[in-house]
């Protein structure tokens, strides 16, 4: 009898079944593969620490240009007990900050949000955020601000001659604090009583302190004196506020359109969401446009060719003014190029704000990547402002760069979308109208080391850039 070669049924249905299942198990495989993006490369660190400690062991600046070298533009790390996705480059920073807004809300350690105020407009975002946006953007534009430059120009010159009168070197930084903090109080209350400025100012000095201190809120602490000085600060504010609506003070001022501000159905700030407001302002303007100025004096000191440059540009200015006995007007201010560019590429160099924080909202894929919900991402501005591809050279001091506009979301350092910054315009006048003065008013010569980099959290030159200063022989006449 012949056997039979051909196999029995059952191997052909096993056969088949195992084609199935490898065909659905394969389906399903790929499927879940496009459905689940992986993370951003990097790494996480330690358990609960994550990486917190080499961020602050190294300049924080190192720390993220070493992780982009090594991972690329976008990668994951943990810092300061959070899970982050750190984007360096500027298509991502305009997907987190401009075209995905909904998607990632603004985001702070809850304790700076009680030393600031819980109301202040960037905690927020949505109708409350653009709201109060659009009251500070006006007080702030061009066509408004223009009307400070008398009063930010007897500011300047007052903060140029107590330098002189000084003997000894001083710390430019705090010097230029005092600076911006004033000019800050005028944009907002435009002329405010001596006596109240000065309770302001005592009060918002000891919050500032607190602020960047451990926040223990025991008595003696700089955090708990901090809160206290909050309170008052809230106080001083309110006593402002009534004596407005008392004398139905309609001013111009930021406070003005606080005060009069009515939403669609005809509702009003209350006084805490002003005080909240008008701290936040001052808070986003002082330290900012400090390390500004004091940045540029030091590259101005380093480049003596370039200072030389400046002055003359500025000297120009002040000897059509009759030696400075008239005004700086508006359209002096608009033409001072070379010092503009100085500002842009101080801007550039130093990356006063060197990144932000944001949340994501719910799980977003970029770029085939997954950032998770509840992950911070950190789009880092100094990284794209110190990349060759953008910025040719970019270690290099070099204002005439900005002969040739940046390409597109690659000069970010006043941020972009819907919480870019409503000050820069501002931020500009009295840098342009300081450094008018200093050129020409003033020689200064820094003292001690000041080649290291500190951060108060913005970056500044190592002691606050410790420089002494004297009147520019034959301006004392005026
Ligand atoms: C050189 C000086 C300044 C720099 C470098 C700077 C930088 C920035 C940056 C990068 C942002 C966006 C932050 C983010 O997206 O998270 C911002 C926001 C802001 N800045 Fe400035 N700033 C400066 C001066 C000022 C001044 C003078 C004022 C006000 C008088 C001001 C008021 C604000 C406010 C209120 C916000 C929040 C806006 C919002 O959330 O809608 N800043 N600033």
């Amino acid at each position: 009898m012949q056997m039979d070669k051909s196999p029995p049924t059952i191997i052909y249905i096993l056969l088949f079944l195992a084609t199935l299942l490898y065909y659905i198990f394969s389906k399903k495989h790929t499927k879940k593969h496009k459905l689940t993006p992986k993370l951003p490369p990097g790494s996480m660190g330690w358990p609960y620490v994550g990486e917190t400690l080499q961020l602050y062991y190294k300049d924080p600046n190192i720390f993220f240009s070493d992780k982009q070298k090594r991972y690329g533009e976008i990668f994951k790390t943990h810092i300061l007990g959070c899970p982050c996705v750190m984007l360096g480059g500027p298509e991502a920073a305009r997907f987190v900050l401009v075209t995905n807004v909904d998607l990632f809300k603004p985001t702070y350690p809850k304790s700076k949000e009680k030393m600031i105020g819980p109301s202040a407009l960037f905690f927020h975002q949505g109708q409350y955020h653009s709201q109060i946006r659009r009251l500070v953007v006006n007080s702030l534009s061009p066509q408004s601000i223009k009307r400070f430059i008398p009063g930010i120009q007897a500011l300047a010159i007052s903060a140029i001659d107590s330098w002189a009168s000084c003997p000894h070197p001083i710390n430019t930084f705090q010097q230029m604090k005092k600076f911006s903090f004033e000019v800050g109080i005028l944009a907002i209350f435009g002329e405010l009583e001596r006596e109240k400025k000065e309770e302001l100012k005592k009060n918002y000095c000891i919050v500032d302190k607190g602020y960047n201190s451990f926040p223990t809120n025991l008595p003696g602490t700089a955090y708990h004196k901090a809160l206290m000085a909050r309170r008052r600060l809230s106080q001083i504010l309110e006593e402002i506020m009534s004596e407005r609506k008392e004398k139905k003070l309609l001013d111009n001022d930021l406070l003005g359109h606080l005060l009069n501000f009515k939403n669609e159905e005809g509702q009003t700030l209350s006084d805490d969401q002003i005080a909240d407001n008008i701290i936040g302002i001052l808070f986003a303007a002082q330290d900012t446009t400090a390390s500004a100025l004091t940045w540029i004096v030091k590259y101005l000191t380093d480049h003596p060719k370039l200072l030389q440059a400046v002055k003359s540009e500025q000297k120009e200015i002040y000897l059509a003014n009759e030696k400075g006995n008239k005004g700086l007007t508006w359209t002096q201010t608009r033409s001072m190029p070379l010092t503009y560019k100085v500002i842009l590429e101080s801007l550039r160099m130093a990356s006063i704000v060197s990144f932000t924080f944001r949340e994501a909202m719910v799980d977003v894929v970029y770029n085939g990547y997954l950032i998770p919900k509840g992950w911070k991402v950190m789009p880092l501005f100094r990284n794209i402002h110190h990349n060759p591809e953008f910025f040719d050279e970019p270690q290099n001091f070099d204002p005439y760069r900005f002969e040739v506009a940046p390409k597109p979301n690659t000069f970010l350092p006043f941020g972009t979308g819907a919480h870019s910054c409503p000050g820069n315009e501002l931020a500009k006048l009295e840098i342009l109208i300081l450094i008018h003065h200093l050129v020409n008013e003033l020689r200064w010569e820094v003292v001690g080391p000041q080649d290291m980099v500190e951060y108060s959290p913005f970056p500044v030159p190592q002691n606050g850039l410790q420089a002494r200063f004297w009147w520019e022989p034959n301006t004392q006449e005026n």
